[in-house]
């Protein structure tokens, strides 16, 4: 497989510009597509199902096979699913962990160094129906219906790029903790090893459960964790204190965020209506922080809780949940009718990086039912890690939407492998290798931070990270030396 990523750069970049060579862009992906090499007009697109309308619903991928030798001989495919409901996974392939990055501010895409696709071959999808350029009406109304379709098109995608015999991974971010577990979950069901090979699931800042957990509950412990950034006036502390207090929010993580667990967790959250899953009145104190947040910081960014003004321009118009776009934009730039063209997306579509749930819900009415009635993906979760015995959840510290320690509260709320939760807190330095190039290579070029940068832990097949701001001052010794040379073959070293 050749590697011409500059080419694409180019006119990626190009519209910016305000000129356009749409067709050096459709080469590459030909040739990095091999069943459409010789087929211009056959799109990536599968016909997933057809519903009973008659209307066809259809999911969206960008395909890159591996330029790593050893993945190829694995045979391995990893899935990244981004979440939100309604957040397209194309956005987080140019803005995370895809070959291109095009990060906002900048004037034009880079190529990533850090791929993911330099590891093993990885797919991007839009999906549920109803999300970036997927096709269709949205007919979803839990997640047994998301992991249906998704499974109808991975058989398609399977059989189009002779994938059968390969392992799979299932990866994501934030609402991929609801996707990533019920598609894992319904591969491994079918018994099925040519197609469906699970063999490991990854998830980032995942939404496991009721979304209180993550907010409400957790909100007062962050304001105290970021004092230093949010420095609310007395009046407003005392309000937080005693609102926590009132809705009994910190004697939840006091009783439950223990090493080992104490027990299981009960259904009704504490200050929310159990049949609404709204807070209670008086009990929306996720709400009134926010509000709070932003009359000292507008700029605030729930994503990353440390973004002050100014908002940056961004290419897929997030910014932070900002949606501001580049000047010279008039849509976000996978919206741009060459672009669209040169990636087999269906012209008539219009890309947003995330559905307004108000305006284009991807489940019907907009409502989840396997999130609202509980508890979410801990009904599948334990069955993924006992049939893989490889699942890593993570959590990012700057994480103001979905409040990291969800993640813990979730972890010792699952039974899998015959016990309840991790017997002990996690305290083992996460330890991220120092590659090579270094300041000299230029920022843009090595940007990646290196060291001890978090914790993690693993009992009985499930690993997580996390994180820290409190920076660890361990030092790994022990022969603890890192991997030199470029991101390669997975060298991510856990643990010292
Ligand atoms: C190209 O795509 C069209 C439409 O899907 C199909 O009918 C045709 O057989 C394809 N040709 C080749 C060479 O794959
Ligand atoms: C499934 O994947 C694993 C790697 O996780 C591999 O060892 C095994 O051989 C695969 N099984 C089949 C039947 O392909
Ligand atoms: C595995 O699934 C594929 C796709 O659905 C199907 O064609 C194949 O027959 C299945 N194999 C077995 C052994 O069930
Ligand atoms: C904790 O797990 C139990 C058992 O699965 C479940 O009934 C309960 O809803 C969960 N609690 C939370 C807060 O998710
Ligand atoms: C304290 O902060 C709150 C929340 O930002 C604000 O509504 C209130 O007016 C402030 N009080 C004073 C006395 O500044
Ligand atoms: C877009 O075009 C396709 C193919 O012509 C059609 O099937 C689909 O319904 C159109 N979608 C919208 C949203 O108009
Ligand atoms: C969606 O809302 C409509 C109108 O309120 C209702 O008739 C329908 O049953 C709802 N569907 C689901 C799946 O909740
Ligand atoms: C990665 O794999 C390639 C090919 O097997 C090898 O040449 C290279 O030295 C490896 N890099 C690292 C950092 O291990």
């Amino acid at each position: 497989m050749r590697w011409v990523l500059p080419s694409l750069l180019l006119c990626l970049a190009i519209p910016a510009l305000g000129a356009s060579k749409p067709q050096r862009l459709g080469s590459w992906l030909r040739g990095q597509l091999p069943t459409f090499a010789e087929n211009q007009t056959q799109s990536p697109f599968f016909n997933e199902r057809s519903s009973g309308d008659g209307v066809s619903h259809e999911l969206y991928f960008w395909f890159f096979p591996s330029t790593n030798p050893v993945a190829q001989q694995n045979k391995e495919i990893l899935i990244y699913l981004t979440g939100g409901p309604g957040c397209s996974s194309i956005g987080e392939l140019l803005q995370s962990n895809g070959p291109i990055s095009w990060q906002p501010g900048t004037l034009q895409a880079i190529p990533n160094k850090w791929s993911w696709h330099r590891l093993t071959n990885v797919v991007w999808v839009d999906q549920p129906v109803g999300t970036g350029f997927s096709q269709g009406t949205p007919t979803a109304v839990n997640q047994q219906d998301v992991a249906r379709d998704f499974l109808g098109f991975w058989t398609n995608f399977v059989e189009t790029f002779a994938l059968q015999g390969y392992a799979v991974y299932v990866t994501g971010s934030s609402y991929a903790g609801m996707y990533a577990p019920f598609i894992s979950s319904a591969m491994l069901d079918r018994k099925n090893k040519t197609y469906f090979n699970v063999s490991g699931m990854a998830i980032w800042d995942g939404l496991y459960s009721k979304v209180a957990l993550t907010q409400d509950v957790l909100v007062a412990s962050n304001v105290n964790k970021w004092s230093s950034i949010l420095p609310f006036n007395d009046s407003f502390s005392a309000f937080i204190k005693t609102i926590d207090a009132k809705c009994g929010y910190t004697a939840y993580l006091d009783e439950f965020l223990v090493f080992p667990p104490k027990g299981v967790q009960p259904s009704a959250l504490p200050g929310q209506n159990p049949l609404t899953n709204l807070p209670l009145p008086g009990c929306a104190l996720y709400l009134s922080v926010v509000s709070a947040v932003l009359e000292l910081n507008p700029c605030f960014s729930a994503f990353d809780i440390t973004l002050h003004c100014p908002v940056l321009f961004d290419p897929i118009g997030f910014a932070g949940g900002h949606l501001t776009l580049p000047p010279a934009f008039p849509v976000p730039v996978f919206d741009f009718p060459e672009v669209k063209a040169a990636l087999h997306a269906p012209a008539n579509a219009t890309w947003v990086f995330c559905q307004n749930p108000a305006i284009r819900p991807v489940f019907v009415n907009g409502t989840d039912q396997s999130l609202n009635a509980g508890p979410g993906s801990q009904a599948v979760l334990p069955g993924v890690i006992e049939r893989t015995g490889n699942v890593i959840l993570g959590h990012g510290s700057r994480d103001f939407l979905v409040l990291p320690e969800a993640t813990l509260l979730t972890i010792q709320n699952l039974t899998w492998n015959g016990r309840l939760g991790f017997q002990q807190r996690p305290a083992a330095p996460l330890v991220l290798p120092a590659h090579g190039g270094g300041a000299s290579a230029g920022v843009a070029a090595v940007a990646a931070g290196a060291g001890v940068v978090g914790s993690t832990h693993a009992e009985r097949g499930l690993t997580c990270g996390f994180e820290s701001t409190e920076p660890f001052t361990v030092d790994v010794g022990g022969g603890g030396a890192q991997p030199a040379g470029d991101l390669g073959n997975g060298t991510v070293v856990v643990g010292g």
